[in-house]
């Protein structure tokens, strides 16, 4: 198969990348390297395309898209870094996703996957979280992300998207998981936000995404989470059982204006639609995410909110 990943070397695009070329796809990546490196990617091969650029560039996108000629587009590239900056995020969340729809479009693509972030629902009325709950986002990144979604799906391609809970896996290094490892490791002290919290394990994630390229499989906008919340000291308290620390409890602060207090996706409609369901637990979740630090260590960390420590994706 032949697909083409936006975002390609960010923490779940790298992760994608790597599976498509081992089950044997061709793989083209688009990346800024905004909020991630050339190096997360392995050197490029007669199955590794490799371009960096941004899918701001409505001239570049068409001309990688149609001479690459992707069965399946995966959009994972976004802008989130900075929460002030309300134009980049646009530019990338909602025209960059206009430029790939339409490149899509002429490609003659046959299915695209398009990831949303939870923040969507801003402060929903209910957890967990129905999947016909209310787009509510109040932030740069979710308003901007949101757009995104809602041009993917008036695009009339063959496109899903999925509304994801927070990835655990190799490369992560935005949330409290990574910022408890790090300043526990250090001996620092750590806060918790009163907030709650879905993960969901990558091995689960990639079990959906294996369904949702499909494209006979179904379309539109799918929550894609265990349904399960973790507190911000359930976290804390799982990185320091994993780390083999006793550690006093960390102080639990209130939640920062911008955050939202608990965000946990249902995901019943999506178990139905893709005869899936999350397997993984958090404990086991985490313990892995902790392992893989040790491997490999923790690169920067950015945050989707304004404070630093807080959680959500
Ligand atoms: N990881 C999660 O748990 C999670 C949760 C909800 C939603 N998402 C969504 O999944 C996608 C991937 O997220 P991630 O966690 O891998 O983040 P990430 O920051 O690691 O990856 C995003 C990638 O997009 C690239 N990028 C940014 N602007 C670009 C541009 N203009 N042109 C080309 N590339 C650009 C970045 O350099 C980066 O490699 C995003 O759409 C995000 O909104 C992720």
């Amino acid at each position: 198969m032949r697909v083409l990943v936006t975002g390609g070397a960010g923490c779940l695009g790298a992760n994608i990348v790597e599976r498509l070329l081992a089950r044997g796809d061709d793989v083209l990546t688009l990346d800024n390297y905004a909020t991630s490196a050339r190096d997360a990617l392995p050197d490029a091969s007669g199955q590794l395309e490799v371009v960096e650029g941004s899918v701001v560039d409505r001239a570049l996108v068409r001309r990688v898209f149609d001479g690459f000629g992707p069965e399946v587009v995966i959009h994972s590239a976004a802008s989130y870094k900075d929460p002030d900056d309300w134009s980049g995020d646009l530019e990338t969340n909602a025209q960059g996703t206009l430029n790939v729809v339409e490149a899509a479009r002429e490609a003659g693509a046959g299915r695209l996957v398009n990831f949303q972030t939870a923040l969507c629902y801003g402060r929903p009325d209910e957890t967990p979280i129905p999947v016909e709950a209310p787009v509510r986002p109040f932030t740069s990144y979710g308003v901007s992300k949101t757009a995104g979604e809602h041009i993917v799906l008036a695009s009339g391609l063959n496109a899903v998207s999925l509304r994801l809970a927070n990835v655990t896996g190799p490369r992560l290094s935005i949330g409290p998981i990574p910022a408890f490892y790090t300043r526990l490791k250090a001996g620092k002290d750590c806060f918790c936000s009163d907030t709650v919290r879905d993960f969901l394990d990558m091995e689960d994630f990639f079990a959906l995404l294996d369904k949702a390229m499909s494209p006979d499989a179904a379309q539109g906008v799918f929550n894609v989470s265990t349904g399960r919340g973790h507190s911000i000291l359930d976290v804390y308290r799982a990185v320091a059982s994993a780390l083999g620390m006793d550690v006093a409890d960390a102080p639990v602060v209130p939640p920062g204006a911008d955050d939202v207090a608990a965000v946990v996706l249902d995901p019943s409609r999506t178990e139905a639609a893709f005869d899936w369901r999350a397997q993984v637990s958090f404990e086991e979740s985490i313990a892995r995410m902790v392992a893989w630090y040790d491997e490999h260590g923790v690169r920067a960390i950015y945050s989707h909110l304004r404070a630093p420590g807080k959680s959500g994706t």
